[in-house]
């Protein structure tokens, strides 16, 4: 099994604290600074109650089609107080929902990625992703998919899966490139990961990204204090 080391260009936590591009940063639990692949400082944490009004203008800022497409509802550009609640709120061991937020913006929000923990089948969480249209293909979904894929281990939970409806070709690109594995329900597409398996990454750009933020990530998320 491949453990997580480095891959690509960024370098993983070293014993001085120093990673990335030179940043240095403290292991605060839960809240992170790191620079996208164009160099651009982002803060990469989980929602929090004050994040609302950041919540609700995030969706109202979709284009209607990237809306549908993460939550398969063509109800307009304001989300319902239910939709909210079940980002908002969370349980480390049930729930998450962590934002990119570039502070340098006067709207500081870029996207946003969730789990659910299946009940019936504990093992396994749901995640989904988002990613303001205007901001898509620059790595965000990636970093995100990585921050959902620590957090469910740590969670004790050993494999990720995510829906896509068949006309997404983005999203089903994407999720197939960072490595995961697609059916066909007759409905809609499933992509599950192993999260103890990386040797089964493929060999793709989206793949070495995954693969270098769980390494930049893993000591930060699974093991701080
Ligand atoms: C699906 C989604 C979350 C992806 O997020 P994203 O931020 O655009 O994803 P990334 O930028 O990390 O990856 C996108 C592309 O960049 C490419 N990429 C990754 N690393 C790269 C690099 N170093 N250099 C150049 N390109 C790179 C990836 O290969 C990927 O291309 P591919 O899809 O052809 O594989 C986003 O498109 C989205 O929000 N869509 C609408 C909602 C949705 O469909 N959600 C999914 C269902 S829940």
């Amino acid at each position: 099994m491949r453990r997580f080391v480095k891959m690509g260009p960024r370098i993983l936590v070293g014993e001085s604290g120093r990673i990335g591009l030179g940043l240095v940063v403290e292991p605060m639990k839960d809240r992170f600074e790191l620079k996208l692949r164009d160099g651009t400082p982002v803060i990469v944490r989980p929602l929090i109650e004050e994040d609302r009004p950041l919540v609700a203008e995030a969706y109202r800022r979709l284009s209607p089609e990237a809306r549908y497409q993460r939550f398969w509802t063509r109800t307009g550009e304001m989300i319902g107080d239910v939709m909210l609640d079940r980002l908002i709120e969370q349980d480390p061991e049930k729930h998450v929902t962590w934002v990119v937020l570039d502070p340098a913006r006067e709207f500081p929000g870029v996207g946003g990625a969730s789990w659910w923990r299946n009940t019936t089948n504990p093992q396994e969480v749901e995640i989904s992703a988002m990613v303001l249209d205007d901001d898509q293909c620059r790595g965000i979904g990636t970093l995100l998919l990585a921050v959902m894929w620590l957090t469910a281990l740590r969670a004790g939970t050993e494999r990720l899966v995510a829906y896509t409806l068949m006309d997404n070709r983005r999203a089903a690109n994407w999720m197939r490139d960072c490595g995961g594995k697609g059916d066909w329900d007759g409905y809609k597409l499933c992509f599950r990961w192993d999260l103890h398996d990386l040797d089964s990454l493929p060999v793709t750009l989206a793949a070495a990204d995954l693969a270098a933020w769980l390494a930049e990530l893993a000591p930060l998320i699974l093991e701080a204090e």
